[in-house]
């Protein structure tokens, strides 16, 4: 028998999850820790934060199970935000994290001065503001001192495995959303590198997610109540991690994940890119290639209604007060724009909008709105897959948010499609799990962990009248964003 510990380096908390061999969970601990939003758009995280919840995380996990059984660790973590490390390898400033709009100008400058067909030419995509390259350019702009002093540039679960073994490395998955990488070769490109002034030795060593990077260091393995010689898998950027976690691997798979942003994944064995860039091309963690478009706040949406505007922690309970009857039906539109938004308008200025209140308006409405909400702006990602003749007729789900039986009714009929859900749904951190399983020779390949490990339990079906009904809604919904553009850039 043997134990694989699985990571899900999360914004808001990290999780952790012991599985066997034979994909049985174990046992699972969860640490929160705060983000930082010291300016409106702003949003970052202390790496130090991500290192003690690592340091407490591990040991409770372990506790009562024998931990010199544990072969190998994997790491799903959220992307694009940028860890700075000095000449010892001490983090020089907070990581600036993938849903931070700070980087307006530096993502512009990006987009229109070097151009959107370069940078898709040099790596598949164009510049967000969420994407690493801005933000070190920002980094360039803004703290000149503190940018002189980088000797190394990594992504936050990137940190996470370097406090493990000491190696400096990341996968190709999470590596494309940095802007810096040459997607299609899975290499850095040398022109991006030039135009962030980066050196490659700056960067870290890149591996396919199910490789290793190394052992856990001996003195890390006593403090953390691990054997010695423990696997460490490279990982994958947290949506890649959740889509080997859903079994969305080789051609023509889809994931949509419900965490704090929600995303649509199309896998692919094949690399493409969209002739707009609205989606990004990365690197899958299978070895093959995806494409996604990325809604910044989702879950976090529910969770901003719920927890700060009406103050408490039963979502069960308040679903329960919207009946059939309203879905569909509903005159109050909600923009889920809190952080700005990334797919596919790509725009740091919009904000979250109501729209439609009168007299008659219920605090059931309002949540449905938001929960409705959510569900149009990735039928606006899933638009641009369809427009692009990917066919979409079904989707697995994973995330937070997915556990809402009625938030899972509504996407179904919103992008008019089968949503399955999964027997065992650990998003990132099983995912990270089935790559540790691979990295230590437990398995030779992702895609056999994935046809044992991801059984479907449950289908939600689309149905006629209430998907027609849901369509008139998101032809309502398309058009608010466009008169409201203008308005956003002045609040
Ligand atoms: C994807 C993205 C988010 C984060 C969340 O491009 O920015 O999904 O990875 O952790």
């Amino acid at each position: 028998m043997s134990y694989y510990i699985g990571i899900d380096l999360g914004t808001s908390a990290t999780k952790f999850i012991l599985m066997d061999e034979n994909g049985s969970i174990k046992n699972s601990v969860s640490k929160e820790y705060p983000i930082e939003f010291p300016a409106p758009g702003y949003s970052q995280q202390n790496p130090e934060d991500w290192k003690k919840a690592l340091f407490e995380g591990i040991p409770e996990l372990l506790d009562g199970f024998d931990s010199s059984l544990v072969k190998g660790i994997g790491t799903g973590g959220q992307m694009h935000g940028l860890v700075v490390l000095d000449k010892n390898d001490n983090v020089i400033r907070p990581a600036i994290l993938w849903n931070d709009g700070r980087t307006a100008k530096q993502t512009e400058y990006l987009n229109e001065v070097i151009g959107k067909e370069k940078l898709s030419e040099y790596t598949a995509n164009i510049a967000f503001a969420g994407f690493t390259a801005p933000k070190i350019l920002w980094m360039k702009e803004n703290e000149a001192e503190l940018f002189s002093r980088i000797s190394k540039i990594m992504l936050p679960k990137d940190y996470i495995n370097y406090i493990l073994t000491g190696v400096h490395a990341c996968d190709y998955s999470d590596a494309s959303g940095m802007l810096l990488l040459d997607v299609e070769n899975r290499c850095w490109s040398e022109q991006m590198l030039d135009i962030c002034s980066v050196k490659e030795e700056q960067l870290p060593t890149l591996f396919e997610s199910y490789e290793c990077i190394g052992c856990v260091k001996e003195d890390i393995a006593k403090l953390l109540s691990l054997p010695s010689g423990v696997a460490v898998a490279a990982g994958a950027g947290d949506n890649a991690a959740a889509a080997i976690g859903t079994g969305t691997v080789g051609s023509g798979g889809c994931n949509i994940s419900l965490g704090t942003s929600g995303t649509v994944f199309i896998s692919s064995e094949k690399f493409g890119v969209d002739s707009f860039n609205s989606l990004h091309s990365f690197a899958h963690a299978d070895g093959g290639y995806h494409l996604m478009g990325c809604i910044l706040s989702a879950a976090s949406c529910n969770k901003w209604f719920m927890e700060e505007i009406c103050k408490t922690k039963e979502y069960k309970t308040e679903q329960s007060g919207i009946t059939d009857d309203m879905l569909g039906n509903n005159n109050v539109f909600f923009l889920p724009y809190l952080m700005g938004e990334r797919s596919p308008i790509n725009d740091t200025d919009a904000r979250g909008t109501f729209i439609g209140m009168t007299l008659n308006t219920s605090r059931e409405d309002m949540l449905l709105a938001v929960l409705e909400g959510v569900a149009f702006a990735l039928r606006d990602c899933v638009e641009i897959a369809r427009s692009l003749g990917v066919n979409i007729s079904s989707s697995k789900i994973c995330g937070g948010g997915a556990a809402s039986k009625l938030w899972k009714k509504i996407i179904a009929n919103v992008l008019n499609i089968e949503i399955m859900s999964l027997e065992s749904e650990q998003g990132p951190s099983m995912g990270g799990a089935m790559l540790a399983m691979v990295a230590s020779g437990e398995y030779d390949n992702i895609k056999s962990v994935c046809e044992k490990f991801t059984k479907i339990a449950e289908v939600t079906k689309p149905e006629k009248d209430l998907a027609d009904r849901y369509e008139k809604q998101y032809r309502k919904f398309r058009k608010i964003y466009p008169s409201l553009k203008e308005l956003f850039k002045n609040i």
